[in-house]
């Protein structure tokens, strides 16, 4: 068979057998096919090579020779053991290495396999935590634009429309709503605007007080909204005030992406719990961690029927996955790419600020190295989309915004490749 009918027959399989994520039917999917990458490149089967700036989970690139290494030396090894009777020596060391990251009483870390599953375990805990203080409280804020995952727990949190679902949210959401335009949020005269906004939200319901506020600290799926300065440790103030808990999702955000470890360092707060993923293993594999306090972790010792979290996977805390955690963190912190990431940011976005205001786009913000572009419409952030991608740059759309995401480990000649994409495509 020649290599051109191998992809035909690819293409084919994938068009009758694959059922995509979050995708129409009938949408084309097997028409981007990749092969291979390399660092921030990356080659489709038919051996064009694009810049990639559009995987939200890349910390290390693709191929990294030692996250390569040390996930298949640990596969080899031993490819895990379930951690609901039993450890392995990873889930400790890569445990604790979060703890290190992560203000004083963050320091209990539960393993799952996304982001979606790390919501419902932060929520069941938050929930549980009321009980076992005695103070039972059910109901959740959250951001209307927020995005915690697919799961019905934790899509119940957004009133995103792909967020709808057709079965009965299982706890009271109150949902903020942006009080303001994106693209004047990230601006310091917004932060009273949007805390009182939660601050309403907190007392909506006197007879359902709140056990937990969950946001992200930038807007992934909602459209690329940057927040605005104090916002982290303004909601604190306000979670301590009502009694509720304070979970951050740093699915997104964490292990440099935001500029920092994790934002809510950057951001000098102490949540309850945090929720991380996407970074953390770069894409080797699938990994999530829920990493909560130890009053939030001890308090389960009540647990009536087993005398702690009655929640884990199969999967939870996969040794290969915790090995390609463990090397990623490695490089995060020897390459300084939190750093570099806060730097090639401020770049990105001083190129591109001259932007605003001409042609279709509305704003030019960023948080780390996450870089947007807010289109008028969510047509012309596809077709700014497609045309990049036509000249040879991979981008992502969420909404009317583009965002730019190369990988942390992307050199300057990468970036200087990315401005020259988006300056051709905007
Ligand atoms: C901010 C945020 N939270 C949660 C999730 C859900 O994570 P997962 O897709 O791993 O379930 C996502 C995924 O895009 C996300 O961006």
């Amino acid at each position: 068979m020649t290599s051109t009918d191998r992809i035909t027959r690819a293409r084919e399989r994938d068009r009758r057998h694959v059922w995509h994520t979050w995708s129409p039917v009938g949408a084309d999917r097997a028409g981007p096919m990749y092969s291979h990458g390399q660092g921030y490149r990356i080659t489709d089967v038919d051996g064009r090579e694009f810049i990639d700036a559009s995987a939200l989970n890349s910390t290390c690139g693709y191929a990294h020779p030692d996250v390569v290494r040390q996930l298949t030396e640990q596969a080899a090894r031993l490819q895990h053991v379930d951690l609901s009777i039993s450890s392995h020596e990873l889930a400790g060391a890569l445990a604790e290495r979060l703890a290190s990251y992560l203000p004083g009483p963050l320091n209990r870390t539960l393993f799952v396999n996304s982001g979606s599953e790390g919501f419902d375990a932060a929520i069941l805990m938050a929930v549980a935590h009321g009980e076992h203080t005695g103070d039972p409280r059910r109901r959740i804020v959250s951001f209307a634009r927020g995005y915690q995952g697919a799961t019905v727990l934790s899509r119940s949190l957004s009133s995103l429309p792909r967020s709808r679902h057709p079965l009965r949210a299982p706890l009271p959401v109150t949902q903020v709503e942006l009080p303001l335009p994106a693209h004047e949020l990230r601006r310091p005269e917004a932060l009273p605007v949007l805390l009182e906004a939660f601050a309403g939200a907190l007392a909506a319901d006197p007879d359902e007080p709140v056990a937990a506020v969950v946001v992200e600290p930038f807007l992934n799926v909602g459209g690329g909204v940057v927040l605005p300065p104090g916002f982290l440790p303004g909601l604190r103030r306000l979670c301590d005030d009502a009694g509720a808990l304070l979970v951050v999702d740093e699915v997104f955000t964490a292990y440099g992406r935001c500029g920092d470890m994790y934002a809510v360092r950057r951001a000098g707060v102490t949540p309850d719990i945090v929720v991380a993923s996407k970074g953390l293993t770069g894409g080797y594999s699938a990994l999530a961690a829920v990493t909560a306090t130890d009053a939030v972790h001890d308090g389960f010792a009540a647990d009536p029927v087993i005398g702690g979290l009655r929640y884990g996977h199969t999967t939870s805390g996969h040794a290969v996955a915790c090995a390609a955690a463990l090397a990623t963190l490695d490089v995060v912190e020897k390459e300084h790419l939190a750093e570099r990431a806060e730097h090639l940011g401020a770049v990105m976005v001083e190129a591109l600020a001259p932007l605003t205001g001409t042609g279709e786009v509305i704003d030019v913000r960023r948080l780390g190295l996450i870089v947007v572009l807010e289109m008028s419409t969510p047509e012309a952030a596809t077709a700014v989309v497609d045309r990049a991608r036509h000249g040879g740059l991979l981008l992502r759309r969420q909404g009317s915004a583009v965002l730019a995401v190369p990988p942390l480990i992307i050199d300057d000649e990468g970036v200087a490749l990315v401005l020259q994409g988006l300056l051709a495509a905007a």
